[in-house]
């Protein structure tokens, strides 16, 4: 069955948009993407063109941008505190939340700056020296925030958490082997220092990361390496300097329950751990691992969720010591959950490309009308998908191969071609969609006929999606009121063909929704898919596409791949009295510093049209 009908609503659900962790987009009914901040809405439109005039000019402008939103920040990090505040009351428990911030996450200043801005309790994490350096300059003026510092540890980021420490910082050392365990022994004071240790996960999850838990994992001490850190430890008379203990499950973790597991595992090596004499043991600190809803699939109280299966478990496990053990205090070090959402790419639609010809051209030959009209009638007749296939083959057999045949021969046989796809996708519907969902050929039909050039590069705005399939929302950000018309592909200007993004999650309905070529737009049960569905192809150029929960990693892990660099960065902000503004941060990378950066200082890049931004 399918529904011609249209509506904004429609549109919500096909998008994700105003669901979950894109609570700050929504469609106006004129079918304009816009960002929603408190009451005010702000078309994506608005922004592009404001930037425009105001810096068109400017060096480093690019009709694409990266769009900076501080406030979504501050919002998740009050979300997240109040949050587990929530479950510990309704669950009666009696410990603290403590905030930590993984600066590896998105290191740039303006996001780092709105996270302790935020809350002024929160801490900082480091993985390395240079993330301690950053952070001690960062909270110099705020030192009672906490430090923890992570990371394999040599005897230069041991001197410098040692200078940090001297300075006054509230650092926490993560203990992750015997050997870190034996150079603090040999470098540091008992009663200047705070330890945390660091375990490896013992826990199976299930996802991209699922092998940094386990005791495969890279990190953290396994237990029987636990044994022997404390032994040293005490017998250095480190014990009352051990405060916390900490498991990182690993990143976007979307199994709930494996934290209700992970909270049993830590909890009963904190009760484990106080019990051989370690009494200032009085954190558990969980790590990352809280999922950005990145499909729009999961349920809207995903970080709800995830903190009551933690608070569970550990409450599980502390029945059994009787009240013997205080409740711990719950340290999160999540940076996806606090940073994705305030980042969004924006891309621009260069120009469009059709796979084949437009519909409604005329054949040239007798024998190609008659071949087209034969498959048109054959394909109109099907009633099982195995009589599709067959046909299919049957064609590709007659007509497949490169065989010697003049340009006009070949552009008829692409004009059949599209011709019956378009037929078969129409058969399609006609025989009922749930039926062929798995079938691989058959989806190959849905495959979208329009490539958009984007002015970006996949590698540099958003690299974990060829890195590691990370799927992030595209939404187009105008005509979304109108029925959408067919599905694209979104190609970046690099040169390699995996700098494109296609993938689309459709969303769970219960019937199938089309666009008007017939390609799904909704599937019972929501599927991954090819084709971003657009609304007017033909005014696609020009206009602009965004790419939404960009906030986390991307920055960090970002590639020049082509000499093509970072994208202009601009900043959104809703001031007190509810108007909005934007703030050019800096414009794009200018080409002498990507050529420097691979050992091109010697060139001198007169028409960098980049420069000096
Ligand atoms: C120790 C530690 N804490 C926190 C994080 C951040 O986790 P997430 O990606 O879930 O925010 C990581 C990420 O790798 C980590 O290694």
């Amino acid at each position: 069955m399918t529904d011609e009908t249209w509506s904004i609503d429609k549109a919500r659900t096909v998008f994700g948009v105003g669901r979950n962790d894109l609570h700050f987009l929504d469609i106006l009914e004129s079918g304009e993407l816009c960002i929603k901040l408190q009451d005010e809405q702000i078309t994506i439109n608005e922004i592009v063109q404001k930037i425009k005039s105001a810096n068109g000019k400017s060096p480093g402008y690019v009709s694409s941008f990266t769009l900076r939103i501080p406030q979504l920040i501050t919002y998740q990090i009050k979300k997240l505190r109040t949050t587990f505040e929530k479950v510990f009351e309704e669950l009666e428990y009696d410990g603290e939340f403590i905030g930590i911030y993984p600066v590896k996450v998105n290191q740039r200043s303006d996001f780092v700056t709105s996270v302790i801005r935020s809350d002024s309790e929160y801490g900082l994490e480091a993985g390395t020296k240079a993330e301690l350096l950053l952070i001690t300059s960062v909270i110099k003026k705020e030192k009672h925030r906490r430090i923890v510092c992570n990371g394999a540890k040599d005897p230069d980021y041991l001197r410098l958490i040692r200078e940090s420490v001297e300075k006054g910082f509230k650092v926490a050392i993560s203990i992750e082997s015997l050997h870190e365990a034996r150079m603090v022994v040999e470098h540091f004071d008992p009663k200047k220092t705070e330890l945390v240790f660091r375990i490896k996960p013992y826990l199976n999850v299930e996802g991209h990361w699922s092998h940094s838990t386990g005791r495969d994992s890279k990190f953290g001490l396994s237990i029987h390496d636990l044994y022997n850190v404390v032994d040293l430890l005490t017998q250095a008379g480190f014990t009352e300097s051990i405060t916390t203990i900490l498991g990182h499950a690993g990143s976007q973790i979307t199994d709930l329950k494996s934290f209700s597991r992970f909270g049993q595992f830590l909890t009963n090596l904190y009760a484990q751990l106080r019990d051989m004499g370690l009494t200032n043991l009085e954190n558990i600190d969980f790590g990352g691992g809280l999922a950005i809803d990145y499909t729009g699939k999961h349920p809207p109280d995903l970080m709800y969720q995830y903190a009551r299966n933690i608070v569970l478990g550990i409450k599980e496990m502390l029945k059994e010591s009787h009240g013997k053990h205080p409740f711990p205090n719950i340290m999160i070090e999540s940076g996806r959950g606090i940073t994705a959402p305030a980042a969004l790419v924006i891309v621009e639609a260069l120009e469009v490309r059709s796979v084949f010809p437009a519909p409604g051209g005329e054949c040239f030959s007798e024998t190609a009308l008659t071949k087209e009209e034969e498959y048109l009638e054959k394909i109109s007749n099907v009633t099982e998908l195995t009589d599709l296939v067959d046909i299919w083959n049957d064609f590709h057999s007659h007509f497949g191969g490169m065989s010697l045949a003049g340009l006009g021969a070949i552009f008829e046989r692409e004009m059949i071609v599209g011709i019956l796809e378009r037929a078969t996708r129409e058969r399609l519907v006609a025989l009922g969609i749930q039926s062929f969902t798995s079938e691989k050929q058959i989806r190959s039909f849905w495959h979208p006929e329009h490539i958009v050039i984007g002015n970006f590069s996949v590698f540099n705005s958003i690299a974990d999606y060829v890195l590691v399939q990370q799927h992030f929302p595209v939404v187009p950000i105008s005509n979304l009121h109108v029925h959408p018309e067919t599905t694209v592909r979104l190609v970046d200007i690099t040169c390699d063909s995996d700098g494109e993004i296609s993938h689309f999650y459709l969303q769970n309905t219960d019937n199938v929704w089309f666009t008007k070529d017939k390609r799904p737009l909704t599937m019972p049960g929501g599927m991954m898919n090819d084709g971003i569905p657009v609304g007017i192809l033909d005014r696609l150029p020009g206009s602009h596409f965004v790419l939404a929960l960009v906030g986390a990693y991307q920055d960090a892990i970002e590639m020049d791949h082509n000499l093509l660099g970072d994208l202009p960065d601009v900043e959104l902000r809703l001031r007190e009295d509810n108007t909005w503004g934007i703030t050019w941060i800096t414009g794009a990378e200018s080409i002498e510093h990507l050529l420097r950066d691979v050992g091109y200082a010697d060139i001198n890049v007169d028409e960098d049209p980049y420069m000096n931004s």
